[in-house]
């Protein structure tokens, strides 16, 4: 027998509650679990609660609570939320458990006793913000954005691993498993940093007591994400190892993709699996943070049912892009997807079988060719549903079977069956349209039960069916097949969303009261007149091209269209933007300002970018028409 499909999510941190973008990466996880059980799959699923760190122990010192009774706090909102929602993962693990604390010493002691590990004194400067060491050329770089109040002169000892010794390794792995990270722009990202060559990583920290020690140098704790990483290890039963499928999200995944599989490399566990980077739930063009203060959380959404945001979800993110969140837009997929696509040609279907057949579902003697274009309609779109899904693209999966859901209504009012009705004569074509819709519909509650497994059983029993859905596997099944016996009590799918009462009845987003007082804003510049400050020429500009400066995990190179002409432009953004994510952005740029080298590269102008002293550059966007060239005054 194979070995069981192993799929994690990423262990959340527990300073904040779950809000949707956690409740995203868990339903992904959730959906590609139950898929892989109806493809005749045992399943292994991991989810759980990176619990250690710096970030912990601060939010729990100003509760005025140890970190642990954080974790406990948080701890039973994710499971009490996960077991709501059905999920079913088979392990919930914490970083707090006996035996990771125990896996984690065993594996550190054995790569130092390997050489893998040792112990250096680090002489050299500290980013205050970043929490890391900072190389030369970094420092560099803050500085040249004036950012070196940032650092500081560190010596302090510490253990670290070897990452720079697995550099060829890495590459040569990436290099022959293609699969490795999904989607591939992404995985370029990985290989381009990784090509720019690794340094020797730090794992462990005298600063912080919030941690698991390093075996016998107590006043060592272990860096978190050596911690954390290793839970996907802890967590899973050695006859499921390794991992299939890894999801994380965009900002995590160099973690994953560079140190995991290195940690793993050294311990000899390594064995190809894929990991597979979402993007993120937006707020208008800012990702969902609570020090944003733009946060919305799954309750507000819950009320509408599990499957409601389970369908959402999947229906509108398309995996590995980052997709803008709407209370709007979230009732208008249901209403427009589940109330009237399905729900309505559920409820259509089910009472025409029972008023013109009395519940009992027709055999097709004859189909003419609208039937049978319909009948065939369906033997392709399940094959490829499948296929999509297995590809993790539940988007692409959803649109192709409600795309066919839309061309089922249309042979509806093209078939007329109200009108056949009327005339014995015509009962064989009656019967063909009953029979296509009937097993439409029965192919669907099938597909979708993955994603809404409480509306597909609703279905599934109102087609007659008195099983499970979840229990039936995709494979063989006779889509054209006789119905199981008379169709069961027709019950409503989806209820409709009173939009408008319910925009006005939605909790805003969190705003967090402390914003203000954490920020560092600096002081006003000195006074120039109108005329000194019209002599910057500020622009509108595209940026067409992206990608990171080799070596530099700051700057990026770009190209920019400027109306006029296409300029390159390096900008010290790389930590709070992904090269992908700045493609077609508008931007505003400073065009008249000497060019300047950075890194080698000549650099034609700058980005505006708002900040405080501490934050990442946020780029200043015009409004989406406004055009490349505009003058900004
Ligand atoms: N603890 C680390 C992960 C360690 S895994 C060994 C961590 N935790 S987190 O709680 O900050 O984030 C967990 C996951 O939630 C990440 O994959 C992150 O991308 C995801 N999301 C957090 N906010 C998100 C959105 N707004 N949208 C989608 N997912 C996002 O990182």
């Amino acid at each position: 027998m194979s070995k069981p499909f192993y799929v994690t999510t990423p262990i959340y941190y527990v300073n904040d509650r779950p809000h949707i973008g956690h409740t995203y990466t868990t339903v992904l996880a959730d959906v590609i679990a139950r898929f892989h059980r109806m493809r005749g799959e045992q399943v292994f699923f991991l989810t759980g609660t990176d619990e250690h760190g710096q970030k912990v122990e601060k939010a729990a010192a100003a509760r005025g609570i140890t970190p642990k009774q954080l974790a406990d706090e948080v701890v039973a909102n994710y499971t009490e939320l996960w077991k709501q929602m059905g999920m079913t993962h088979f392990r919930f693990i914490r970083t707090t458990d006996q035996d990771h604390r125990d896996q984690v010493q065993r594996l550190f002691k054995r790569l130092l006793d390997k050489g893998d590990i040792y112990k250096a004194t680090y002489k050299g400067l500290y980013s205050v913000s970043d929490e890391a060491y900072v190389t030369e050329t970094q420092a560099k770089e803050l500085q040249a954005q004036g950012l070196a109040h940032q650092l500081v002169e560190l010596e302090e000892e510490t253990y670290f691993f070897r990452l720079s010794a697995y550099q060829d390794r890495l590459l040569k792995y990436y290099e022959e498993h293609p699969e490795f990270v999904q989607p591939d722009f992404r995985f370029n990202e990985v290989k381009r940093f990784v090509e720019g060559g690794l340094q020797d990583l730090s794992i462990s920290r005298t600063s912080i007591s919030w941690g698991i020690p390093v075996p016998g140098d107590e006043k060592h704790v272990i860096y978190v994400w050596f911690d954390a990483l290793l839970n996907y290890l802890t967590g899973c039963p050695a006859s499921s190892w390794p991992p299939d499928l890894q999801l994380v999200g965009k900002d995590i995944l160099r973690f994953h993709a560079v140190y995991w599989p290195a940690f793993l490399m050294a311990a000899g566990l390594f064995q190809p699996t894929t990991i597979l980077a979402h993007g993120w739930w937006l707020m208008g063009d800012d990702k969902m943070s609570k020090s944003k203060g733009n946060v919305v959380r799954p309750d507000t959404l819950l009320r509408f049912g599990n499957d409601a945001l389970r369908f959402y979800f999947m229906r509108d993110m398309q995996v590995g892009h980052d997709r803008g969140f709407s209370f709007e837009g979230f009732m208008d997929r249901l209403n427009a997807d589940l109330a009237n696509g399905l729900g309505n040609l559920a409820s259509r279907t089910l009472s025409m079988i029972q008023r013109y057949r009395g519940g009992v579902v027709p055999m097709p003697a004859a189909m003419d060719d609208l039937d049978q274009e319909m009948a065939k309609g369906l033997l392709a779109v399940f094959p490829e549903y499948l296929e999509k899904a297995r590809a993790n693209d539940f988007h692409a999966a959803l649109d192709v079977l409600w795309t066919y859901l839309r061309a089922l209504d249309g042979y509806i009012v093209k078939a007329e069956p109200w009108k056949l009705a009327k005339d014995p004569v015509n009962d064989p074509k009656l019967d063909a349209v009953l029979a296509n819709l009937y097993r439409a519909l029965r192919a669907t509650a099938l597909l979708v039960a993955p994603v809404m497994p409480e509306l597909a059983q609703t279905l599934w029993e109102s087609l007659g069916h008195t099983t499970k859905v979840a229990e039936t596997t995709f494979h063989g099944f006779a889509l054209d097949g006789p119905a199981i016996g008379p169709i069961g009590d027709p019950k409503p799918l989806f209820q409709r969303i009173d939009k408008e009462k319910e925009l006005s009845d939605l909790l805003p987003p969190e705003t967090p009261a402390e914003t203000k007082l954490s920020l560092d804003v600096p002081e006003i510049r000195e006074v120039v007149d109108a005329d000194t400050f019209f002599k910057v020429d500020l622009r509108v500009g595209k940026i067409l091209e992206a990608e990171r400066v080799p070596k530099s995990d700051k700057l990026i190179k770009m190209k920019v269209d400027i109306g006029l002409e296409q300029r390159t432009i390096v900008g010290g953004i790389g930590k709070a933007y992904e090269p992908a994510d700045l493609l077609q952005k508008l931007v505003v740029v400073v065009a008249n300002l000497a060019p300047r080298k950075l890194m080698g590269i000549e650099s034609h102008g700058m980005l505006l970018a708002a900040s405080d002293n501490a934050s990442k550059p946020y780029l200043v966007a015009p409004p989406s028409d406004a055009q490349p060239g505009f003058l900004v005054k």
